[in-house]
């Protein structure tokens, strides 16, 4: 739909110099300013699209639902540039990584056609037992409001929307507050390849738009990828709570355990990786780093070089690793963290940690980190680095088995006779083991998901279509019935 209504401008995380020669933000573009009534508007669409199960989208057959994700994906190959293009101005994240988060998505919707084809598959066999035939399906759950993070305002918010779509539901999709723009050079690609009413944008404030679709009773499933309690506020606002489904990747504060005979090389270029991706900025990114008390002088040391020697820039700029942050209020927060950690007896590690520029702070090697630092408990979600040393490994194992995460670990050492042992007891913790190796997503076939507070249900490009769907089945005495 053309909007005619108020604008909102988007300006960019970046700051450059502009032609009165002030280092400020660009204006990048402008988004719809919605409130309420379009809000509803937008309901409205996806419940009709849905029609309780009866709309075209639900009742489609399998090979047209991908036929449009087919046309849908190779529409969007064709933006790539101004994607990658917005990921590097709204969010800050380098090129690399820009390109990197587009082809990831465009291959995550390619697997998840393939994905519906075998479920589809699966589908067509009859079951029998004692006498009944079961022909087993997999129906849409209904109308979802789907919400993504900044930090991957197209990935995550894809690998949310893309499977709940191609199972049938209808959704409504609120694009992250950085990283909005980016969605639209794909809007005329939705446009072009569902139904109408199968996929809505919504842009605004949550209260304005996000809270009265939530507070309508009217949303089956709600998809969010980004805090918990965005997420709790969201369900709160539900007026039948039991009946809501929930898919969420939540809040992690997952540990990298050094052992005392870990290949510091590899260990090091691994915990690099693992922190400071993104500038710190992932919900896998590793949040504490234990390290056995018998190398961890020698790891601080090269790992604090490593630190430092990492450039700051534009993201587009060659060999550019950490990159301005597009959350105002982060370096401070950054700070207090920093300052907490200070007061209680750790220190800044290297050189360059905490200096700071008007949108950047660059990173902090806090040692030695205690359990009654804000530090050691608060999500960072940026630049800083907890480093805790410890004699037996039972210490940082109770932490992660008290912790309200269950994301992942990472866990570096060489003799298999002791890592053997930790990772059966690990994976009871957390769900996934990363051995010598950081914590990551990734590749997105393999389960995500968490634990305690970081997550409910999963997402990998099997466990999404299963997760915004439910299993149906018709039971008769022969075989004649066979919808397909
Ligand atoms: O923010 C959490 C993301 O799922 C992290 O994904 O590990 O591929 O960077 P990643």
């Amino acid at each position: 739909k053309k909007w005619e209504g108020e604008s909102t401008p988007v300006y960019s995380s970046i700051h450059t110099i502009n032609k009165e020669g002030i280092y400020a933000p660009t204006l990048l573009g402008s988004i719809p300013y919605m409130s309420e009534p379009e809000a509803d508007e937008a309901l409205e669409a996806a419940c009709n699209a849905f029609d309780k199960g009866k709309g075209l989208w639900p009742t489609m057959k399998v090979a047209d639902r991908i036929e449009c994700m087919e046309r849908f994906v190779k529409q969007m190959e064709k933006q790539r540039d101004v994607v990658v293009k917005y990921l590097m101005w709204e969010i800050g994240k380098n090129l690399p990584d820009s390109q990197k988060e587009f082809d990831r998505t465009v291959e995550y919707i390619y697997d998840t056609i393939e994905e519906y084809k075998q479920l589809d598959r699966d589908c067509a066999k009859f079951q029998k037992r004692d006498g009944v035939y079961a022909h087993i399906r997999r129906g849409p759950l209904g109308v979802v409001l789907c919400l993504g993070p900044y930090n991957y305002p197209l990935n995550e918010t894809f690998a949310l929307l893309i499977p709940a779509i191609i199972m049938g539901n209808s959704t409504i999709f609120k694009p992250a507050k950085h990283g909005v723009l980016l969605i639209t050079p794909l809007l005329e690609a939705f446009k072009n390849s569902f139904p109408k009413g199968v996929v809505n944008i919504v842009f605004g404030r949550g209260r304005e738009v996000a809270a009265p679709i939530m507070q309508s009773g009217r949303i089956d499933v709600l998809a969010l990828i980004g805090n918990s309690k965005s997420a709790v506020a969201l369900q709160d606002q539900h007026p039948f709570k039991n009946r809501l489904r929930l898919v969420l990747g939540l809040e992690a504060k997952n540990p990298a355990i050094v052992l005392s005979d870990a290949d510091l090389d590899l260990t090091i270029d691994e915990c690099i990786a693992g922190t400071l991706s993104f500038n710190g900025q992932r919900c896998t990114a590793l949040k504490l780093v234990y390290v056995q008390e018998d190398i961890v002088a020698e790891f601080n040391k090269r790992f604090s070089e490593r630190v430092d020697a990492l450039k700051f820039g534009n993201p587009w700029e060659d060999g550019v690793k950490l990159t301005p942050l597009p959350e105002p209020g982060k370096p401070e927060y950054i700070q207090e963290l920093i300052d907490d950690a200070i007061e209680k007896g750790a220190k800044i590690l290297n050189e360059k940690g905490g200096e700071t520029t008007e949108n950047y702070i660059f990173p902090a090697v806090l040692y030695p980190v205690t359990k009654d630092m804000r530090v050691y408990k608060e999500e960072q979600f940026g630049p800083v680095i907890p480093v805790i040393p410890f004699k037996k490994i039972e210490e940082p194992i109770d932490d992660i088995a008290s912790s309200n995460y269950g994301q992942q670990v990472s866990l570096f050492g060489k003799d298999i006779r002791t890592i053997a042992p930790l990772i059966d007891n690990l994976v009871n913790l957390v769900c996934r083991v990363n051995l010598n190796s950081s914590c990551q997503r990734g590749p997105d076939v393999y389960p995500f998901t968490g634990r305690k507070d970081s997550a409910v249900s999963t997402l990998s490009v099997h466990d999404a279509l299963r997760s915004f769907s439910i299993r149906t089945f018709v039971a008769s005495k022969d075989t004649v019935y066979n919808n397909r």
